[in-house]
């Protein structure tokens, strides 16, 4: 695969999903949004935490592999299981003690808007999308100004009995408390010595300590759902923040009330919206009960598209009884590219899905169901444009507009994610999915399914690693509607109807 070519592609798709961007009337996201307290730690915090514990109980803790934090040594024990692989991970804790003794013994460097939901948001506004209606079931006044101050931002508030949009710092709940998230972020190459414990982290990456407050619940406020129909024309919907249902609430309560009401927000979005599509972006879900519920409720059949990285990969497959695809992917990690193409496809099958898009240090795979109303150079440029947005999240910590993601077209695509590529060549014209040529596209023609993947701009010391996941799945959605629309009006580069001859860049991949 050619460097240069994929440097070309970038830019061309950049701009060209610039321009398809106004043809999008709005986009609706939910649920998630938090303050994240971001804490890079350095060689010198850890063996800080780490003087703290006995080793021996340490190690202990670690091969019990905490599912919850209920206690300090739990932290320890995912931090360290997390960076001997490189691997991201959310940890949920119901302890509200965690958060002052993490305070008082680690402290943060600086708060930043988190939550996918809240992340997704602050980058469509920054993309000068027309309208992005947010809704946050737990928005408080501190959490409203973790908000892009834009116009287009807005979210739903009741006022004299009707629903009216406007900025969260004018739509906030008076009176709730701020959901705070720890973010642990780590470089690779530090080296961590800890009894029989000697590793070097493997890449930079993350654990998440992620605060569940008893108010905390997952749902639609009766009233604004009552009158969803005045949000106005959407294109798009992306939903996620489902990891914080519980399987049961002090008052009764059980995961199947909030699994139902969540169904019903999507069914009525739908409805109200004939051509909505929707995405769900996932995330680590300690819970298996509630990570196979949430695919088999929520997700299966009602939703078009999933975004997800490889250890979301294996834990989806696990729980719908895929375990031995899962092992394959989890094994291998983003070396195990065609146990990574297989799950994907498995879970577009599983989950009746339209599109599941995998995103990797170095390289995505999206996945797509036949009969996609766009091509694959179309979804190509999709992910290309999310790739140069990710390179900004990961050069600045944040990605403040267009003007600042053009100028990361100059990171270069990862030599590392050509590579990969290149291991999948073999397979993908061996099965006769593709040809030679169209495997240096990124095209694959699966029997019931195509595919498109792309080498992708990797930023050799980012800033921080939260948030580039959900800032690829809502890059790359967002492109595809935006030249899905624009194809609608008959002025995309690819639209259907402009293609007279049908060249392969150009080939529309449905019947
Ligand atoms: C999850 C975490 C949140 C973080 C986000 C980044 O939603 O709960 O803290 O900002 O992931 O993807």
């Amino acid at each position: 695969m050619e460097f240069e070519e994929w440097e070309l592609r970038h830019k061309e798709a950049f701009f060209e999903i610039k321009e398809a961007l106004s043809y999008l009337e709005g986009i609706f996201v939910a649920y998630n949004s938090n303050i994240d307290a971001i804490k890079h730690l350095t060689p010198e915090d850890l063996c800080h935490l780490l003087e703290l514990f006995d080793q021996d109980a340490l190690q202990e803790r670690v091969e019990l592999y905490p599912r919850e934090i209920k206690e300090p040594l739990d932290i320890l024990a995912r931090l360290l299981l997390s960076m001997r692989e490189g691997k991201a991970a959310e940890v949920p804790t119901y302890t509200p003690e965690i958060h002052s003794w993490l305070k008082e013994n680690l402290g943060f460097d600086y708060a930043r808007m988190g939550g996918q939901a809240g992340i997704i948001t602050n980058l469509l506004a920054r993309l000068e999308l027309k309208k992005v209606v947010a809704y946050v079931p737990w928005l408080s006044e501190e959490q409203a100004g973790y908000f892009a101050n834009t116009k287009n931002l807005l979210h739903p508030k009741i006022e004299r009995g009707k629903l009216v949009l406007k900025h969260p710092k004018e739509a906030f709940k008076p009176n709730i408390g701020s959901k705070v998230n720890w973010i642990f972020e780590y470089s690779k190459g530090m080296l961590v010595d800890c009894g029989t414990d000697k590793f070097t982290v493997p890449r930079d990456n993350r654990l998440i300590l992620s605060s569940r407050p008893k108010w905390l619940r997952l749902e639609m406020d009766q009233q604004i759902y009552a009158a969803l129909d005045s949000l106005g024309p959407l294109d798009g919907a992306i939903l996620s923040g489902y990891q914080m249902i519980k399987e049961e609430y002090e008052d009764g309560a059980t995961y199947s009330d909030y699994v139902g009401n969540s169904v019903k927000a999507i069914e009525k979005l739908k409805a109200l919206n004939p051509g909505l599509r929707l995405h769900v972006e996932l995330t680590s879900i300690q819970n298996r009960l509630i990570r196979k519920t949430i695919l088999k409720e929520i997700i299966a059949g009602r939703i078009h598209s999933l975004g997800l990285d490889t250890v979301e990969v294996a834990n989806a497959l696990n729980v719908l009884g895929e375990e031995e695809l899962s092992y394959a992917v989890i094994k291998k990690g983003e070396n195990g590219i065609i146990a990574l193409y297989q799950g994907a496809v498995r879970l577009l099958q599983a989950l009746a899905l339209e599109r599941v898009h995998v995103h990797c240090l170095g390289f995505y795979i999206c996945v797509l169901a036949k009969g996609h109303p766009l091509n694959l150079k179309g979804h190509r440029n999709a992910l290309l444009f999310a790739s140069t947005l990710a390179a900004t999240k990961a050069l600045h910590g944040k990605v403040e507009g267009l003007l600042e993601s053009e100028a990361s077209l100059k990171v270069p695509v990862s030599e590392k994610g050509l590579e990969d590529l290149e291991n999948f060549k073999l397979y993908c014209v061996g099965r006769k999915l593709c040809t030679l040529d169209e495997f240096e596209y990124g095209y694959v023609y699966g029997r019931d399914h195509n595919a498109v993947f792309v080498p992708s701009k990797v930023v050799s010391e980012p800033k921080a690693t939260v948030g580039i996941g959900d800032t690829i799945s809502a890059g790359a959605f967002t492109g595809m509607l935006a030249l899905m629309k624009q194809n609608l009006a008959g002025k995309g580069k690819n639209s259907k109807r402009k293609e007279g001859s049908q060249t392969l860049e150009t080939r529309v991949f449905s019947a």
